[in-house]
């Protein structure tokens, strides 16, 4: 089978490795990939070797984890999936391999096109970006960072019945931000940017900020634009890969003076009603696996098409330019996909 393996900074090379498909145990899958998307704001950072983040392997280590594909094979006590079936997982980039049923594996549904299912595992992050704030229909919702994570969470606010204002660091990023279905979008340093806001929300304030940007200032932006009281969902990995702080994150004039609550978005949502009578249901509603099959439905149904955002469409074999172009920080560069078909 063949991998990207990054060896460190800037070095990323595609390897082939051997895989036995002959053998497989009886939990197991053999899985191969179609296409894989590129998860640009944290492969960014292990590609530049920015902080390593808590949890992940250090180099020579995998790439990716937004892989759609078919189930080749399975073990004699698979029960939830069946040889042809296409699935989405958080496998690195690579062209085969074997898991098992136990791992994160959701099953694409009938009428869901590929190059929108292979951004469901990263869809369902920005779903967790509400579910971890408690979001409420009908709430302002500002989106701070217009990335992959970012434009996930404006497309998907309106299907949740919110009112979405996007902030962007470029014009381009405003422009996908408005094909996103986005109800407004300005510029993080935009002058005005209090007034329109106060405008947008006539005068209600922004309740729940997305913050999916790393640098500082868009912290900085965040905690400034939302209301007293009201919440920051951090998915962002602050000052990862950035200039280093230079302000009090906590100032009173933001933290206490506002009593505003900052949320990170890791982990599952606290669940308000679990389900104690089912214990073969006991896990948490929103898991990562079930918001993940909630986007991809809202993909089947059409709702929701984040190949709507793919800019480029590269062969595995050019994966380094891929990342390369995310080093330079290409604003034209959003959606990306892999085909891993030879
Ligand atoms: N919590 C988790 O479990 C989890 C999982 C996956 C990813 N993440 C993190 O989530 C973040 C978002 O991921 P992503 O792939 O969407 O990253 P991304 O592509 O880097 O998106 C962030 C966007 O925000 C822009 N930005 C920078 N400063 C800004 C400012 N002051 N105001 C407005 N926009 C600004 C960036 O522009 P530039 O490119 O010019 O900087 C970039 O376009 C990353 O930090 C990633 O590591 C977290």
């Amino acid at each position: 089978m063949k991998i990207p393996i990054l060896y460190g900074p800037r070095d990323l090379r595609i390897e082939e490795q051997p895989l036995d498909t002959d053998h497989l145990e009886p939990d197991e899958l053999w899985i191969e990939t179609e296409i894989t998307a590129f998860k640009i704001g944290t492969d960014r950072g292990n590609y530049e070797g920015a902080e390593q983040v808590p949890g992940a392997p250090d180099y020579p280590r995998w790439v990716g984890d937004s892989n759609l594909g078919v189930v080749r094979g399975i073990g004699q006590g698979v029960t939830r999936f069946q040889v042809g079936d296409r699935v989405v997982t958080r496998q690195a980039h690579q062209s085969e391999y074997i898991t098992r049923e136990s791992a994160s594996i959701v099953k694409v549904p009938e009428g869901a096109h590929p190059e929108d299912a292979v951004f469901a595992h990263l869809y369902a992050l920005s779903a967790l970006c509400y579910h971890k704030a408690h979001f409420v229909p009908g709430e302002n919702v500002a989106v701070v960072g217009l990335g992959v994570l970012g434009l996930g969470a404006v497309a998907l606010g309106p299907l949740f019945g919110a009112r979405v204002v996007g902030i962007g660091n470029s014009p381009v990023r405003l422009e996908m931000n408005e094909r996103m279905g986005a109800h407004a979008g300005f510029l993080y340093d935009d002058p005005d940017l209090e007034a329109k806001l106060d405008d947008f929300t006539g005068g209600a304030g922004i309740d729940l900020v997305i913050l999916t940007a790393n640098p500082w200032p868009a912290y900085r932006t965040s905690v400034e634009i939302v209301r007293p009281d009201g919440r920051v969902s951090i998915v962002s990995l602050m000052g990862r890969g950035e200039p280093s702080l230079d302000f009090n994150p906590l100032a009173m004039e933001w933290f206490y003076a506002k009593g505003i609550s900052l949320i990170a978005v890791s982990g599952p949502p606290a669940d308000l009603y679990p389900n104690t009578r089912q214990p073969s249901l006991e896990e948490n509603r929103f898991s990562a696996e079930r918001t993940c099959a909630h986007v991809l439905s809202l993909m089947a149904e059409g709702r929701l098409e984040p190949k709507r955002l793919i800019t480029h469409r590269f062969h595995y074999s050019e994966m380094v330019q891929a990342y390369e172009m995310a080093y330079h920080r290409e604003k034209n560069m959003l959606g990306v996909v892999f085909n891993w078909k030879d």
